[in-house]
């Protein structure tokens, strides 16, 4: 079988539906890590980046950016001097992701590493933290490591996480379970959306006041 989105073949912008075969084909190969069958629409990336401010020298960590539609917004607003590191497990979407962007850091590996990865580049705790990890079907024991990560880091910077999760899926044990276990551990919450223009349409989830 050919490679889904080869990088040397990849359009150098995202594109919803040039990259929807490509991403569909890794979704039937790892449907749990992947956790969507359709890359996330410029509407649900636009609610989930929100407005960056930040200041030069703070670092800001994409999770599972897969085919980019999030790196987009992200890269277009991002401010001067402030450091991205995108974080993707999947080994084929990471070559599309740097054949795009040249110019931003991803790294091939698992969110659950988030320390180790940042210290190995020097970067300090981010300050923002931008997931489109699929929480929901992850196993237990991946959710609370990710989780850990994400407070730690969070906690120092005293910065802010971002995530999304589909309406359908909202009531979902495993969705349930990520929520309770961030709302233990983050003092601020608030439930954007839903972004009804995204197919599947979904809420953002944005957490602050990391205890
Ligand atoms: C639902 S897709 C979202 C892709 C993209 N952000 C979007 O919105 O279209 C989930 C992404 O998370 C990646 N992923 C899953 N588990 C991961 C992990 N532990 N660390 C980093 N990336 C992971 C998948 O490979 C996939 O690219």
């Amino acid at each position: 079988m050919s490679e889904p989105i080869p990088a040397t073949q990849a359009s150098p912008r995202p594109g919803r539906l040039r990259d929807g075969v490509g991403f569909f084909r890794t979704f039937l190969r790892s449907p749990t890590s992947v956790g969507a069958v359709l890359p996330s629409s410029r509407y649900l990336a636009r609610a989930l980046v929100g407005r960056l401010s930040m200041t030069p020298g703070e670092v800001l960590v994409e999770y599972g950016p897969g085919t980019g539609p999030v790196t987009a917004i992200i890269e277009q607003s991002l401010p001067p001097g402030v450091r991205y590191l995108g974080i993707e497990l999947e080994p084929r979407f990471h070559e599309v992701l740097t054949h795009r962007y040249p110019q931003l850091d991803f790294h091939l590996g698992s969110a659950a590493d988030v320390k180790a990865i940042l210290a190995a580049r020097g970067l300090s705790a981010p300050k923002r933290i931008v997931s489109g990890l699929p929480f929901a079907s992850l196993p237990p024991a991946v959710q609370d490591a990710v989780i850990t990560g994400i407070v730690d880091s969070v906690r120092e910077s005293k910065g802010e996480f971002r995530t999304f999760q589909y309406v359908h899926a909202y009531g979902m044990k495993a969705a349930r379970r990520f929520r309770a276990r961030m709302s233990e551990r983050f003092d601020g919450f608030e439930r954007i959306g839903p972004v009804v223009r995204n197919v599947p349409p979904a809420f953002v989830l944005r957490y602050w006041g990391a205890k």
